[in-house]
């Protein structure tokens, strides 16, 4: 069926679990590590006809359900005015940082078509060949902000909470250029073609559940309903989200991206079985031998018990050093393991 991944985020019955992994087609990949010591990983994003072709590549290789677009978080910011660099080791740097108010006010607004050609043109390409559903992607406003904020990445967003509780006005006003920013961004994805939006708030789990309420679900909110003119579902993930499931769900998403730190059923009873539920293998299990990660597999499968609406994927993304076999082992044995899939 090469429908399932776009059924279940509908909530309707499919043949078998679909399946894919966020960073599917990255370093754990040799054939992505061979184009990487030729190229930088912002210069292959760049390149459409590489792009597409590293799309595809996971689908082919591993046979998963669904392809994500090759491109990264950070480059709508890079078009914004920051300036990125990807370092081996140290992770991301943007510079300048932004601190204060009159850094927010230089951040150009975004032209999606201009400024991110070469993204919709991979789309392109990638759909007049691909056999399955292709998700388009996006940061959310508070991701985005962090990486504004901290200048990288962070382990604990200090300069981020200190902003959004010192100056609250620049704040609102540098969440309002995100959000509109990643909408215009996203909803030109799908008219190029993306069949699916994922939106990654992946260190929205840093905040206090009241910070996440009061000052980061109304913009995420303002982001994902106008994504709802696009008529594709939409995922909204986030890690570290179960002290505030129920606020991150009430942001909105067709679909719910959860990690491994809450047990799916539980999860998925908070967020209401009116939407769907992605997730949600601890990453690091892949690094044990296959005989060690089956009945976590397992587990998480038992827990969605064939309800549809779950897309099975990992909690967060594959790490680089996770054998590229067990990820072909896990699609087929989320493909084969079947008793539980309600439907056709
Ligand atoms: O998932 C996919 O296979 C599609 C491609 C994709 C990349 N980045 C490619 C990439 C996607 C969906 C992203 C999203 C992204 N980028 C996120 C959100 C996802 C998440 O992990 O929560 C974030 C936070 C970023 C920012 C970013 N870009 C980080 C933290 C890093 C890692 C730094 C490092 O050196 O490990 C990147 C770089 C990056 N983006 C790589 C890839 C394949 C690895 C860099 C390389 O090839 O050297």
């Amino acid at each position: 069926m090469k429908d399932r991944f776009l059924r279940a985020c509908w909530r309707e019955p499919v043949d078998r679990t679909p399946v894919w992994f966020m960073r599917q087609a990255g370093r754990s990949s040799a054939a992505y590590r061979e184009l990487r010591a030729r190229h930088g990983m912002l210069e292959l994003a760049r390149d459409p006809k590489l792009a597409a072709e590293i799309t595809m590549q996971p689908v082919h290789e591993l046979g998963v359900d669904a392809a994500i677009l090759f491109s990264d978080l950070l480059l709508p910011l890079e078009a914004m005015g920051a300036s990125v660099a990807l370092e081996e080791g140290t992770g991301p740097r943007l510079s300048p940082p932004v601190r204060k108010g009159e850094d927010v006010a230089r951040l150009r607004a975004l032209d999606p078509e201009k400024d991110l050609a070469f993204v919709l043109e991979t789309i392109r390409r990638v759909r007049e060949k691909a056999e399955v559903p292709l998700i388009g992607f996006g940061g959310a406003p508070f991701t985005l902000a962090s990486y504004l904020i901290e200048g990288g990445g962070s382990r604990d967003f200090l300069e981020t909470k200190r902003f959004l509780h010192a100056e609250p006005d620049a704040w609102d006003r540098l969440m309002a250029r995100l959000t509109e920013a990643l909408g215009a961004f996203l909803r030109a994805q799908a008219d190029a073609g993306a069949q699916a939006l994922q939106v990654f708030d992946s260190w929205a789990g840093a905040l206090s559940p009241l910070d996440y309420a009061a000052r980061v679900a109304p913009w995420s909110r303002k982001l994902l309903r106008s994504l709802e003119e696009t008529d594709v579902p939409v995922i909204h993930f986030g890690t570290n989200t179960a002290g505030f499931l129920e606020s991150f769900r009430s942001a909105g998403g067709d679909v719910v991206g959860v990690d491994w730190r809450v047990p799916l059923d539980e999860a998925w009873h908070r967020i209401g079985e009116d939407r769907g539920i992605q997730g949600n293998l601890d990453p690091a299990a892949l690094l044990d031998p296959p005989e060690a990660w089956r009945a976590a597999a397992a587990d998480v499968l038992r827990r969605a018990d064939g309800r549809p609406g779950h897309i099975f994927n990992l909690g967060h993304g594959v790490l680089p050093q996770t054998p590229r076999e067990s990820l072909q082992l896990l699609v087929q044995f989320v493909h084969e393991h079947q008793e539980g899939v309600r439907g056709t």
